[in-house]
C-alpha cells in the first residue's frame, strides 16, 4: 500500500523548502489535532470539514487533520479532510509504531499532498517515566518509524516530544538519525510551554550548527502557552532559523493552548522590520476563521485577546477616541480591515429580508454558512427583530454562532414551555429532535432552569455533572439577548455548550443541549480504546 507521494508539491510548500525562498514561513495549522484535543474544543466530522475548508481557503500550507489511530472518528476526519483539501498539505499524526504509521498512511490515501508526522519523546523525564525506554532504544525507534513512514510518502515530519527539555547532545543525535532516515521536516516541540524565547532560539541555532543535514530540511517550531510565551517562542525560533511554525486558530490547544496563528501572522505582517519573513495567509480571512472556530466549538475567545478579541479594535477612553478621530494610527497599529473586520453600516430591523441578512452576515465575516444554519438564523433573527427595539451586530453574531453550532447536532432544540415564578411549582415541557425523531418530556425542578435541565435529561439520560451555568447579556437593555454557557463534566472530561436567545430560559436549554451534543462527540474520543498525543 503506497500513499500518493508528494512528487509535485504546491507552490505553497515548494517555496518554503530550504534554499528556495529563505524568508518564507510555512504555516502549519494544528487546530484540528492539538487544538481539538483540548477541553471544550471537540468537533464532529462536519465541523472539522468546515474548518479544514476555511484553513485551505485562507492559505494555510499544512493542515494537521488529526491523529488517525486515536479513534475511528479521528481516522474518518483525516480521511475526509484529505479528500476535500486541494491546496494545503494534509498531515496525520502517528506515534513511533508501525501500526500508528500504517493507520495514518491509510487515512491519508486520498490526499493530494500527504504528510506523515511521527513523534517520540526524547527528554530524560519522558523516556524514563512515560516511555520506560532507554535512550538507545528511543534512537532506534526514531530510525525505524521515520524509515517506515518514508515508504508511504516522501513528506515525513519527525518531532522529538518534549524537545525543549531534551538533553542537547541526545537531541542532536536523534535529529541527525531522523534526517538520515528520511525526515524532511524536523519539528522541535516545547511540549509543556517551559522554554523562554532565548532558550528556544538557542536550540534551533544549536541544531543548525551541530546537526549534519539540518540546513537541508525544514526546521519547525511547536510551542505551548503555559507561560504565555508560545507566540514569542515561535517567533524567536523563526529568527533562529525555523521556517515552519505550528499554530492554531484562536490559540486553542492543550492546557493553556498552542501558539495562536493570527498573532504570529499579524506580528510578521505588522513588524517587517523585526520579522522580515512572509507567508501566504490571506489575513482578511482571520476574523472569519476565528468566528467559525468559536461557533463550531462553542469556545469563545476572551474579549481582550490579541487580534480577534471583541475589544482588540475598541477604543473606549475619551483621549483614545479623540486621537483615533484625528488619525487612526495614533492608537491602532494595524487596521481592522486587514483582519477582515469591516465597519458595517447596514442597519438591520424587522423589515430586512433574506438578502440583507445574507449581506450583513458577509460583512460580519460569515460568508460560508450552510443552508440549514442560514434558514434557522434568519427565522430567529425575524423573531428577535419583532421583539427588540434595536438590533446590534453582536445580536446577529450571537444568533448565527448558535445556529452554526447546532447545524450538525444529533440533539436539536424544538420548543420549550416553562411554569415559573413564586406562585406554585416550577416545571418545564421540552420538545427535542433526537437523531431525527421528535420527542417530548415534562418535569419539575427546584427553579425553572433545574426543571428544564431535568426534562432534557429525561430525554437524553446521562451522568454528567453540571459544573458551571453562566448567563450574560449580549448587549445592554432589558430586551437584550441572553447568552448562556454550560459546562458539564463526565468521567473527568469537560465540555462547554453555549446558547443564545432573547428568552434566558430558551438560551439555557439550548446551551445544555449544545453541551450534551459535545459530550456525545467527546465520549468517542475518550473511549477506553481512544488515545491522545
Ligand atoms: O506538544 C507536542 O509535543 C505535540 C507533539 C505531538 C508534536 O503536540
Ligand atoms: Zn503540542
Amino acid at each position: 500500500m503506497t500513499v500518493q507521494t508528494a512528487a509535485a508539491p504546491t507552490a505553497r510548500t515548494t517555496a518554503a523548502s530550504a534554499g528556495d525562498d529563505k524568508n518564507r514561513i510555512i504555516i502549519f495549522d494544528t487546530t484540528l489535532r492539538d487544538g481539538e484535543q483540548s477541553p471544550g474544543c471537540s468537533m464532529n466530522l462536519e465541523e472539522k470539514l468546515k474548518v479544514a475548508r476555511m484553513l485551505d481557503e485562507m492559505g494555510v500550507d499544512v493542515i494537521e487533520a488529526g491523529f488517525p489511530i486515536a479513534s475511528n472518528g479521528d481516522f474518518e476526519a483525516v480521511r475526509e479532510v484529505a479528500a476535500i483539501v486541494r491546496n494545503a498539505t494534509v498531515a496525520g499524526l502517528a506515534r513511533a509504531t508501525l501500526r500508528d504509521i500504517d493507520r495514518a498512511a491509510e487515512a491519508l490515501k486520498g490526499a493530494a499532498r500527504p504528510r506523515i508526522h511521527t513523534f517520540l519523546s526524547t527528554s530524560p523525564l519522558h523516556m524514563k517515566y512515560k516511555l520506560q525506554m532507554e535512550p538507545e532504544a528511543v534512537l532506534q525507534a526514531v530510525v525505524d518509524s521515520v524509515t517506515h513512514a518514508r515508504q508511504y510518502t516522501d513528506d515525513v515530519e519527525w518531532s522529538p516530544e518534549d524537545g525543549s527539555r531534551t538533553e542537547p547532545d541526545f537531541l542532536c543525535r536523534t535529529i541527525e538519525a531522523a534526517i538520515k532516515a528520511g525526515a524532511t521536516t524536523i519539528n522541535i516541540p516545547d511540549t509543556v510551554g517551559y522554554a523562554t524565547p532565548e532558550d528556544y532560539a538557542a536550540i534551533f541555532r544549536m541544531v543548525l550548527e551541530r546537526v549534519p543535514g539540518a540546513d537541508g530540511i525544514v526546521l519547525s517550531a511547536h510551542t505551548h502557552n503555559d507561560l504565555g510565551l508560545a507566540v514569542a517562542n515561535a517567533l524567536a525560533a523563526v529568527q533562529a532559523g525555523a521556517r515552519q511554525v505550528e499554530c492554531t486558530i484562536n490559540g486553542i490547544g492543550e492546557r493553556a493552548g498552542n501558539a495562536s496563528m493570527e498573532e504570529i501572522v499579524m506580528a510578521i505582517r505588522t513588524r517587517p522590520d523585526a520579522y522580515p519573513y512572509h507567508n501566504d495567509i490571506v489575513t482578511q480571512h482571520i476574523m472569519k476563521a476565528s468566528r467559525l472556530l468559536s461557533s463550531v466549538t462553542g469556545f469563545q475567545v476572551q474579549p481582550n485577546k490579541a487580534i480577534v478579541g471583541a475589544n482588540a479594535f475598541a477604543h473606549e477612553s475619551g483621549i483614545h477616541q479623540d486621537g483615533m478621530l484625528k488619525h487612526a494610527g495614533t492608537y491602532e497599529i494595524m487596521t481592522p480591515e486587514s483582519i477582515g473586520l469591516t465597519k458595517t453600516n447596514l442597519v438591520m430591523g424587522k423589515h430586512s429580508g433574506r438578502n440583507a441578512f445574507r449581506t450583513k452576515l458577509r460583512e460580519l465575516g460569515y460568508d460560508d454558512i450552510g443552508d440549514n444554519a442560514f434558514q434557522d438564523a434568519f427565522q430567529r433573527f425575524k423573531d428577535l427583530a419583532d421583539r427588540k427595539k434595536e438590533l446590534f451586530d453582536e445580536d446577529i453574531v450571537a444568533l448565527i454562532d448558535d445556529s452554526v453550532a447546532q447545524e450538525y447536532d444529533r440533539i436539536r432544540f424544538v420548543s420549550l414551555g416553562v411554569m415559573a415564578g413564586s406562585i406554585g411549582s416550577q416545571s418545564a415541557q421540552i420538545v427535542l429532535e433526537i437523531d431525527g425523531d421528535t420527542r417530548w418530556a415534562q418535569t419539575g425542578g427546584s427553579g425553572p432552569v433545574d426543571a428544564i435541565f431535568n426534562a432534557i435529561t429525561k430525554l437524553v439520560p446521562h451522568e454528567a455533572k453540571l459544573q458551571l451555568y453562566q448567563v450574560h447579556a449580549v448587549t445592554g437593555g432589558t430586551d437584550a439577548q441572553a447568552e448562556v454557557s454550560v459546562r458539564l463534566e463526565e468521567g473527568g472530561k469537560t465540555v462547554v455548550g453555549n446558547g443564545a436567545d432573547y428568552d434566558t430560559l430558551v438560551a439555557s436549554a439550548r446551551a445544555y443541549i449544545h453541551a450534551l451534543n459535545k459530550l456525545l462527540v467527546k465520549r468517542e474520543k475518550t473511549a477506553p480504546e481512544a488515545l491522545t498525543a
